[in-house]
Protein backbone atom coordinates (compact mmCIF):
# COMPACT_ATOMS: atom_id res chain seq x y z
CA UNK A 1 0.00 0.00 0.00
CA UNK A 2 0.74 3.60 -0.52
CA UNK A 3 2.16 5.46 2.87
CA UNK A 4 3.53 8.40 3.99
CA UNK A 5 6.06 8.04 6.40
CA UNK A 6 8.39 10.59 8.44
CA UNK A 7 11.70 9.15 9.69
CA UNK A 8 12.39 12.10 12.01
CA UNK A 9 11.39 15.34 13.23
CA UNK A 10 11.52 18.30 11.08
CA UNK A 11 9.85 20.47 8.94
CA UNK A 12 7.38 19.35 6.52
CA UNK A 13 10.05 17.77 3.96
CA UNK A 14 10.73 14.62 6.10
CA UNK A 15 7.55 13.40 4.75
CA UNK A 16 8.12 10.86 2.08
CA UNK A 17 5.80 8.48 0.29
CA UNK A 18 6.60 5.03 0.15
CA UNK A 19 5.13 1.35 -0.27
CA UNK A 20 4.54 -0.84 2.42
CA UNK A 21 3.02 -3.85 3.23
CA UNK A 22 -0.85 -3.94 3.89
CA UNK A 23 -1.60 -4.58 7.47
CA UNK A 24 -3.31 -7.63 8.73
CA UNK A 25 -6.32 -7.12 11.53
CA UNK A 26 -5.89 -8.97 15.03
CA UNK A 27 -8.80 -10.75 16.13
CA UNK A 28 -10.65 -7.34 17.44
CA UNK A 29 -9.64 -5.08 14.63
CA UNK A 30 -10.98 -4.15 11.21
CA UNK A 31 -8.84 -3.05 8.28
CA UNK A 32 -10.22 -0.30 6.44
CA UNK A 33 -9.03 0.54 3.17
CA UNK A 34 -8.89 4.62 3.30
CA UNK A 35 -10.72 6.97 1.39
CA UNK A 36 -10.07 10.42 2.61
CA UNK A 37 -8.05 11.52 6.03
CA UNK A 38 -6.87 14.72 7.08
CA UNK A 39 -4.27 16.68 8.55
CA UNK A 40 -4.86 17.74 11.99
CA UNK A 41 -2.62 21.06 13.84
CA UNK A 42 -1.96 17.76 16.10
CA UNK A 43 -0.65 15.98 13.15
CA UNK A 44 1.74 18.47 11.81
CA UNK A 45 2.90 19.04 15.58
CA UNK A 46 3.82 15.57 16.13
CA UNK A 47 6.05 15.51 12.70
CA UNK A 48 7.50 19.04 13.69
CA UNK A 49 8.04 18.03 17.02
CA UNK A 50 7.01 21.43 18.61
CA UNK A 51 5.76 20.95 21.80
CA UNK A 52 5.50 23.72 24.40
CA UNK A 53 9.08 23.48 26.23
CA UNK A 54 7.15 22.19 29.87
CA UNK A 55 5.99 19.05 27.56
CA UNK A 56 9.12 18.72 24.93
CA UNK A 57 10.68 15.78 27.00
CA UNK A 58 7.67 13.88 28.13
CA UNK A 59 6.29 14.37 24.66
CA UNK A 60 9.66 12.84 22.74
CA UNK A 61 9.57 10.00 25.52
CA UNK A 62 6.19 9.20 24.33
CA UNK A 63 6.26 9.45 20.56
CA UNK A 64 9.92 9.15 20.43
CA UNK A 65 13.33 10.08 21.57
CA UNK A 66 15.05 10.38 18.99
CA UNK A 67 13.09 9.31 16.26
CA UNK A 68 9.25 9.18 15.99
CA UNK A 69 8.23 5.58 17.20
CA UNK A 70 4.96 5.47 15.09
CA UNK A 71 6.16 6.59 11.52
CA UNK A 72 2.91 7.08 9.48
CA UNK A 73 1.08 9.84 11.04
CA UNK A 74 -2.87 11.07 10.71
CA UNK A 75 -5.11 9.56 12.96
CA UNK A 76 -8.73 10.43 11.79
CA UNK A 77 -9.95 8.58 8.33
CA UNK A 78 -12.73 7.49 6.75
CA UNK A 79 -13.43 4.40 4.21
CA UNK A 80 -14.60 0.89 3.98
CA UNK A 81 -14.01 -2.27 5.91
CA UNK A 82 -11.88 -4.41 4.19
CA UNK A 83 -12.02 -7.03 6.36
CA UNK A 84 -12.33 -8.15 9.52
CA UNK A 85 -10.52 -10.28 12.47
CA UNK A 86 -12.61 -13.05 13.61
CA UNK A 87 -13.93 -11.80 16.86
CA UNK A 88 -15.40 -8.32 15.43
CA UNK A 89 -19.34 -8.17 15.75
CA UNK A 90 -20.40 -4.41 14.78
CA UNK A 91 -18.56 -4.24 11.66
CA UNK A 92 -19.02 -5.97 8.42
CA UNK A 93 -17.19 -6.08 5.25
CA UNK A 94 -18.16 -3.12 3.14
CA UNK A 95 -19.69 -0.93 5.85
CA UNK A 96 -18.67 2.51 5.30
CA UNK A 97 -17.13 3.99 8.54
CA UNK A 98 -15.24 7.02 9.84
CA UNK A 99 -13.17 7.49 12.90
CA UNK A 100 -10.04 8.77 14.76
CA UNK A 101 -7.34 6.69 15.91
CA UNK A 102 -6.85 7.71 19.98
CA UNK A 103 -3.73 7.37 22.24
CA UNK A 104 -0.08 6.71 21.22
CA UNK A 105 -1.70 5.53 18.04
CA UNK A 106 -1.83 6.81 14.35
CA UNK A 107 -1.30 5.69 10.95
CA UNK A 108 -4.08 7.20 8.44
CA UNK A 109 -1.61 8.90 6.07
CA UNK A 110 -1.63 5.89 4.08
CA UNK A 111 -3.86 3.17 1.83
CA UNK A 112 -5.22 0.95 4.70
CA UNK A 113 -5.25 1.38 8.60
CA UNK A 114 -6.22 -1.66 11.30
CA UNK A 115 -8.04 -0.21 14.10
CA UNK A 116 -10.04 -2.07 16.99
CA UNK A 117 -13.59 -1.96 16.57
CA UNK A 118 -13.86 -1.03 20.80
CA UNK A 119 -12.53 2.26 22.30
CA UNK A 120 -8.89 2.26 23.80
CA UNK A 121 -6.64 2.60 20.44
CA UNK A 122 -9.50 4.15 18.36
CA UNK A 123 -13.20 4.96 17.93
CA UNK A 124 -14.83 4.23 14.92
CA UNK A 125 -18.59 4.43 14.05
CA UNK A 126 -20.47 3.61 10.84
CA UNK A 127 -20.38 6.64 8.35
CA UNK A 128 -23.57 8.62 7.92
CA UNK A 129 -25.00 8.70 4.23
CA UNK A 130 -25.05 12.05 4.16
CA UNK A 131 -21.33 13.32 4.53
CA UNK A 132 -18.96 12.74 1.87
CA UNK A 133 -15.97 10.57 2.79
CA UNK A 134 -14.05 13.51 3.08
CA UNK A 135 -16.62 15.35 5.53
CA UNK A 136 -16.95 12.30 7.40
CA UNK A 137 -12.90 12.23 7.91
CA UNK A 138 -12.80 15.67 9.38
CA UNK A 139 -15.48 15.02 11.96
CA UNK A 140 -13.86 12.84 14.93
CA UNK A 141 -11.46 15.05 16.41
CA UNK A 142 -12.21 18.46 15.88
CA UNK A 143 -16.14 17.28 16.61
CA UNK A 144 -15.07 15.15 19.85
CA UNK A 145 -12.75 18.01 21.11
CA UNK A 146 -15.77 20.52 21.02
CA UNK A 147 -18.32 18.13 22.66
CA UNK A 148 -15.80 16.91 25.20
CA UNK A 149 -15.16 20.50 26.15
CA UNK A 150 -18.81 21.93 25.95
CA UNK A 151 -19.83 18.83 28.54
CA UNK A 152 -17.11 19.66 30.76
CA UNK A 153 -18.15 23.28 30.87
CA UNK A 154 -21.57 22.39 31.41
CA UNK A 155 -22.97 24.31 28.66
CA UNK A 156 -26.90 24.35 28.56
CA UNK A 157 -30.13 26.09 26.82
CA UNK A 158 -30.12 30.28 26.78
CA UNK A 159 -26.64 30.50 28.38
CA UNK A 160 -23.76 32.73 26.50
CA UNK A 161 -20.34 31.15 25.50
CA UNK A 162 -17.86 33.07 23.42
CA UNK A 163 -15.64 30.89 21.00
CA UNK A 164 -12.09 32.01 20.56
CA UNK A 165 -10.72 30.97 17.43
CA UNK A 166 -14.23 30.01 16.00
CA UNK A 167 -12.80 29.51 12.17
CA UNK A 168 -10.55 26.23 12.84
CA UNK A 169 -11.68 23.03 13.33
CA UNK A 170 -11.95 23.04 17.16
CA UNK A 171 -14.26 26.22 16.52
CA UNK A 172 -16.45 25.75 13.91
CA UNK A 173 -17.43 22.28 15.85
CA UNK A 174 -17.90 24.46 19.24
CA UNK A 175 -20.04 27.38 17.31
CA UNK A 176 -22.53 24.87 15.56
CA UNK A 177 -23.01 22.63 18.65
CA UNK A 178 -23.41 25.24 20.92
CA UNK A 179 -26.18 26.53 18.92
CA UNK A 180 -27.12 22.86 18.83
CA UNK A 181 -27.51 23.14 22.70
CA UNK A 182 -29.08 26.16 22.64
CA UNK A 183 -26.78 28.75 23.92
CA UNK A 184 -26.20 32.12 22.07
CA UNK A 185 -23.18 32.12 20.58
CA UNK A 186 -19.98 34.77 20.08
CA UNK A 187 -17.19 33.67 17.72
CA UNK A 188 -14.18 35.42 17.85
CA UNK A 189 -11.87 35.54 14.66
CA UNK A 190 -10.01 37.47 11.93
CA UNK A 191 -11.58 39.47 9.29
CA UNK A 192 -11.27 37.12 6.60
CA UNK A 193 -13.22 34.32 8.85
CA UNK A 194 -16.09 36.51 9.48
CA UNK A 195 -18.96 34.88 7.07
CA UNK A 196 -17.22 31.99 7.46
CA UNK A 197 -17.83 31.80 11.35
CA UNK A 198 -21.65 33.81 10.43
CA UNK A 199 -22.15 30.53 8.41
CA UNK A 200 -21.78 28.42 10.90
CA UNK A 201 -24.67 29.90 12.84
CA UNK A 202 -23.22 32.21 15.59
CA UNK A 203 -25.51 35.06 16.51
CA UNK A 204 -22.33 37.45 16.67
CA UNK A 205 -18.33 37.80 15.51
CA UNK A 206 -16.11 39.58 16.50
CA UNK A 207 -13.17 40.33 14.47
CA UNK A 208 -10.01 40.04 16.74
CA UNK A 209 -7.65 41.77 13.99
CA UNK A 210 -9.76 44.72 15.47
CA UNK A 211 -11.51 44.73 18.78
CA UNK A 212 -10.25 43.04 22.08
CA UNK A 213 -12.95 40.47 23.54
CA UNK A 214 -11.47 41.28 26.81
CA UNK A 215 -12.79 44.80 26.73
CA UNK A 216 -16.43 44.01 26.02
CA UNK A 217 -18.81 44.52 27.93
CA UNK A 218 -21.33 41.49 28.09
CA UNK A 219 -20.50 38.83 30.24
CA UNK A 220 -20.50 35.48 29.48
CA UNK A 221 -21.50 31.74 31.12
CA UNK A 222 -18.76 30.09 29.09
CA UNK A 223 -15.63 30.91 27.56
CA UNK A 224 -14.31 28.21 24.98
CA UNK A 225 -10.64 28.67 23.90
CA UNK A 226 -10.87 26.91 20.94
CA UNK A 227 -7.10 27.65 19.57
CA UNK A 228 -4.91 27.85 22.77
CA UNK A 229 -4.75 31.26 22.13
CA UNK A 230 -6.20 32.57 24.71
CA UNK A 231 -5.89 32.38 28.35
CA UNK A 232 -7.89 31.76 31.95
CA UNK A 233 -6.99 35.33 33.26
CA UNK A 234 -8.05 36.86 30.01
CA UNK A 235 -11.22 35.07 29.49
CA UNK A 236 -12.11 36.29 33.56
CA UNK A 237 -12.47 39.96 32.28
CA UNK A 238 -15.99 38.57 30.31
CA UNK A 239 -17.20 35.82 32.44
CA UNK A 240 -20.12 35.87 34.85
CA UNK A 241 -19.35 34.75 38.07
CA UNK A 242 -19.08 31.34 38.51
CA UNK A 243 -18.44 31.18 34.69
CA UNK A 244 -16.34 27.97 32.75
CA UNK A 245 -13.57 28.52 30.88
CA UNK A 246 -12.47 25.75 28.71
CA UNK A 247 -9.46 25.32 26.51
CA UNK A 248 -7.65 23.01 24.29
CA UNK A 249 -4.51 23.20 25.87
CA UNK A 250 -6.03 20.26 28.32
CA UNK A 251 -6.38 16.95 27.71
CA UNK A 252 -9.57 15.48 26.45
CA UNK A 253 -10.94 12.02 26.19
CA UNK A 254 -12.41 10.77 22.98
CA UNK A 255 -15.03 8.03 23.39
CA UNK A 256 -17.63 6.44 21.00
CA UNK A 257 -20.78 7.73 22.26
CA UNK A 258 -19.58 10.96 21.49
CA UNK A 259 -18.33 9.85 17.99
CA UNK A 260 -21.97 8.61 17.66
CA UNK A 261 -23.81 11.31 19.21
CA UNK A 262 -21.39 13.54 16.23
CA UNK A 263 -22.74 11.47 13.53
CA UNK A 264 -26.54 11.71 14.90
CA UNK A 265 -26.35 15.25 14.73
CA UNK A 266 -24.92 15.51 11.17
CA UNK A 267 -27.41 13.01 9.73
CA UNK A 268 -30.05 15.30 11.03
CA UNK A 269 -28.31 17.74 9.36
CA UNK A 270 -27.40 19.86 12.44
CA UNK A 271 -23.84 19.83 12.07
CA UNK A 272 -21.41 20.12 9.33
CA UNK A 273 -17.78 19.60 9.00
CA UNK A 274 -16.11 22.83 7.32
CA UNK A 275 -13.43 21.62 4.60
CA UNK A 276 -10.73 24.72 4.09
CA UNK A 277 -8.84 21.91 1.28
CA UNK A 278 -8.10 18.75 0.20
CA UNK A 279 -4.74 17.45 -0.82
CA UNK A 280 -3.87 14.12 -2.82
CA UNK A 281 -1.48 11.50 -0.44
CA UNK A 282 1.30 12.59 -2.62
CA UNK A 283 1.20 16.14 -1.89
CA UNK A 284 1.55 15.97 1.63
CA UNK A 285 4.24 17.68 2.60
CA UNK A 286 2.42 20.64 1.04
CA UNK A 287 0.00 19.97 3.22
CA UNK A 288 1.94 20.21 6.05
CA UNK A 289 3.62 23.55 4.96
CA UNK A 290 -0.09 24.96 4.61
CA UNK A 291 -1.24 23.23 8.64
CA UNK A 292 2.28 24.87 10.04
CA UNK A 293 1.01 28.02 9.22
CA UNK A 294 -1.70 27.85 11.73
CA UNK A 295 -4.62 29.19 9.65
CA UNK A 296 -6.76 26.52 8.27
CA UNK A 297 -10.38 27.26 8.38
CA UNK A 298 -12.00 24.29 9.47
CA UNK A 299 -10.41 21.12 8.30
CA UNK A 300 -7.18 20.19 5.74
CA UNK A 301 -8.40 17.00 4.05
CA UNK A 302 -6.38 14.37 2.29
CA UNK A 303 -7.94 12.57 -0.28
CA UNK A 304 -6.74 8.87 -0.73
CA UNK A 305 -8.86 7.31 -3.43
CA UNK A 306 -10.43 9.64 -6.08
CA UNK A 307 -14.10 8.07 -6.26
CA UNK A 308 -14.53 9.98 -2.92
N1 LIG B 1 -6.80 18.90 23.60
C1 LIG B 1 -7.18 18.18 22.55
O1 LIG B 1 -7.64 17.06 22.66
C2 LIG B 1 -7.09 18.80 21.18
C3 LIG B 1 -7.79 18.21 20.12
C4 LIG B 1 -7.75 18.82 18.89
C5 LIG B 1 -6.98 19.98 18.72
N2 LIG B 1 -6.28 20.47 19.76
C6 LIG B 1 -5.47 21.68 19.62
O2 LIG B 1 -6.39 22.74 19.42
C7 LIG B 1 -5.78 23.76 18.65
C8 LIG B 1 -6.74 24.13 17.53
O3 LIG B 1 -6.72 23.19 16.52
P1 LIG B 1 -7.60 23.42 15.21
O4 LIG B 1 -7.27 22.31 14.30
O5 LIG B 1 -9.00 23.63 15.61
O6 LIG B 1 -7.11 24.79 14.63
P2 LIG B 1 -5.69 25.32 14.15
O7 LIG B 1 -5.37 24.76 12.84
O8 LIG B 1 -4.67 25.16 15.22
O9 LIG B 1 -6.00 26.87 14.08
C9 LIG B 1 -6.39 27.45 12.91
C10 LIG B 1 -7.39 28.54 13.16
O10 LIG B 1 -7.02 29.36 14.29
C11 LIG B 1 -7.27 30.73 13.97
N3 LIG B 1 -6.35 31.58 14.73
C12 LIG B 1 -5.01 31.64 14.59
N4 LIG B 1 -4.49 32.53 15.48
C13 LIG B 1 -5.54 33.03 16.17
C14 LIG B 1 -5.66 33.97 17.22
N5 LIG B 1 -4.60 34.59 17.73
N6 LIG B 1 -6.88 34.24 17.69
C15 LIG B 1 -7.97 33.62 17.19
N7 LIG B 1 -7.93 32.72 16.20
C16 LIG B 1 -6.72 32.41 15.68
C17 LIG B 1 -6.97 30.78 12.48
O11 LIG B 1 -7.65 31.82 11.82
P3 LIG B 1 -6.94 33.23 11.55
O12 LIG B 1 -5.47 33.02 11.61
O13 LIG B 1 -7.43 33.71 10.24
O14 LIG B 1 -7.44 33.99 12.69
C18 LIG B 1 -7.45 29.43 11.95
O15 LIG B 1 -8.78 29.45 11.47
C19 LIG B 1 -4.43 23.20 18.18
O16 LIG B 1 -3.45 23.71 19.04
C20 LIG B 1 -4.59 21.72 18.41
O17 LIG B 1 -3.34 21.09 18.62
C21 LIG B 1 -6.33 19.94 20.99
Amino acid sequence: MKAVIYKKYGPPEVVQQVELPVPKPKDQEILVKIYAATITAGDARLRASDFPLLFWLPARIIFGLFTPRKKILGHEFAGVVETTGKSVSKFQVGDAVFGTTTMLASGSHAEYICVPEQWKQGVVAHKPDNLSFKEAAALPVGGMTALYLLEKANLGPGQKVLVYGASGSVGSYAVQLAKHLGASVTGVCSTRNLDMVNSLGADAVLDYTKEDYTRLSEKFDVVFDAVGKTTRSNAKTVLKRGGAFVTVNTMTHEKTEHLVKLKDLAWQGLLRPYIDRTYPLDELAAAHTYVDQGHKRGNVVIEITTHV
